[in-house]
Order: structure tokens, then sequence, then C-alpha cells
């Protein structure tokens, strides 16, 4: 994998103006195979070489937080050989680029209800974030098995029993309290993305961190996930730039 040219990032990009939380709906993986008269899951194969140059890509642009959604809690209602193969993804993925991510100092992190997954894919996801517990670079956080409704949902039934546990009262309940519930919060101070990026021409959010992304800035690339690379990334952090973040109020955070 080559490392990006620094003084050419210097020239395109402002190094001091970089999202630290980049989330990215890898959209387009069975267009880009049909496009080219190939099976659905050629698509998914490319999209996981896709995945390994952008983590790299985005570790060496100094991003905090990579989120990428691989599988959606509604993705099961795919055709099941689609489905087995998404699911076989994660094993060939860690088995293979492990020591990669370890060299980069990048630190595996899975949200979604990892318990539903099957018990290869479940393992070897937790060996993934075993390993890669001490790096203390870059966070790669997969959503697999990730729904932001199931997600909110699960958060209300927590809260509700702290509540009927006597533990908390209905006025303590803040947006900390909500915050603290979701699968993100482990990500903190990093939960909520800067950039949503969603690739394939779509414009739609798919149930993909409904709360975190109150004030996130979106970029949709024409590009499908297959096709996207290193200079795709960057463009979209040149499009982040041009944006000016006002959450809410008149000025620049
Ligand atoms: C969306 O494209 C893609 C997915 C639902 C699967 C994404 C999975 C990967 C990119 C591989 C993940 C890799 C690891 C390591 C977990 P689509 O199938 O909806 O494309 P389409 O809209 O063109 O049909």
């Amino acid at each position: 994998m080559v490392s990006l040219d620094q003084t050419q990032l210097d020239e395109e990009l402002d190094m001091t103006n970089i999202p630290e939380h980049i989330a990215i709906i890898m959209d387009g993986n069975g267009r880009w195979a049909q496009k080219r008269h190939l099976p659905r899951i050629a698509g998914h194969k490319q999209g996981m070489n896709t995945v390994k140059k952008i983590t790299k890509a985005a570790s060496d642009l100094g991003v905090k937080v990579l989120t990428l959604y691989a599988f959606s809690t509604e993705n099961w209602k795919r055709p099941k050989d689609e489905v087995n193969y998404i699911m076989k993804l994660p094993v060939t993925f860690f088995n293979t680029f492990i020591p990669d991510l370890i060299k980069n100092n990048v630190r595996v992190n899975v949200m979604g209800y990892i318990d539903e997954l099957p018990d290869a894919t479940r393992d070897v996801v937790n060996k993934a974030i075993e390993d890669t517990k001490d790096c203390t670079g870059m966070v790669l956080n997969f959503a697999l098995n990730y729904g932001s409704q199931a997600e909110i949902t699960t958060a209300v039934q927590q809260i509700a029993k702290e509540v009927q546990a006597g533990q908390l009262s209905p006025e303590a309940i803040s947006q900390e309290t909500i915050e603290q519930h979701l699968m993100t919060h482990g990500l903190a101070p990093y939960s909520n993305p800067d950039l949503l990026v969603r690739t394939s021409g779509e414009e739609r959010i798919s149930n993909f961190l409904l709360w975190q992304i109150a004030y996130s800035e979106f970029v949709f690339v024409q590009d499908h996930w297959p096709d996207f690379g290193q200079q795709t990334l960057i463009d979209t952090i040149k499009i982040y730039q041009s944006r000016h973040r006002r959450y809410g109020g008149l000025n620049k955070k």
C-alpha cells in the first residue's frame, strides 16, 4: 500500500482541519459487479479491498475514527447466499489484515448486535478487537448488524430499566444520558461523525447513526464503493473543508 505523499497533501488539504470522525455508507458493490457482468459477491470482495485501502489512507491523514457501515440490521433480507458471503468477509479481512492494522497502530471496534452474527464471524471480530486493543492510533469502527433505530430502541429500554430500578429519575434524563447508552459511546470524544459520506450516487441515510449525524456534513459521491480511492477520500475532505459548520449558531465552532 503506497503511503500518501505529504507534500502533495499539504498542497491539496488544510491538514489542520481533517475531520476527526469520518463515517461511510459503502454503497454500490452490487452495481459495480453487475456493470462488469460479475456476480454481486465479486463487488463485495472488491469492496473489502477498498476497505483496506481507505483504512490506510484515513489513518495516514490523521483521522481519529473511521466508521464503515458493513452490514445493517435490515441486510438479512438479502438472498441467503449473499448474506453468507458478506458474513465471511470479516473472516478473510481480519485473517489477512491484522498485521497491517497493528503496524499502522489502528484499533478495531465493532458496533452492532454482534451476538446475532454467525459464530465464525463473531469469533474473528472479537479476536480482531483483542489483537488491536493496545493500538493508540485511528479507530476502525465497523457497523456490523447495526441499525440506528434498533440502537435507539435498546438505549431507551436500558434507560427505562434504570428508571424502574430507581437509579435514575425521568427528569434527570439528558442528551448525555442518551449518548451514554448509544453504541458510539466508547468512541468519545469522537462519537459523532464530522463527515458522512455515501457512495454510488444514492442520497439516503438508511438507518445509519440517526442521533449522531445531527451536525455532520454530508457528502454524496458518484463512485461505487469498489472504485472509491485515496483521491476520492481527499476530494470528499476538500468538500468538507469548504463547508462552514455553524452548529445552529452563526459562527464557526
Ligand atoms: C452495499 O452495496 C454494500 C454492502 C451491504 C456490504 C458492504 C460490505 C463490504 C464493502 C465489505 C465489508 C468488509 C468487511 C471487512 C466487513 P450494495 O450491495 O447495496 O450495492 P448495490 O446498491 O449496488 O446493490
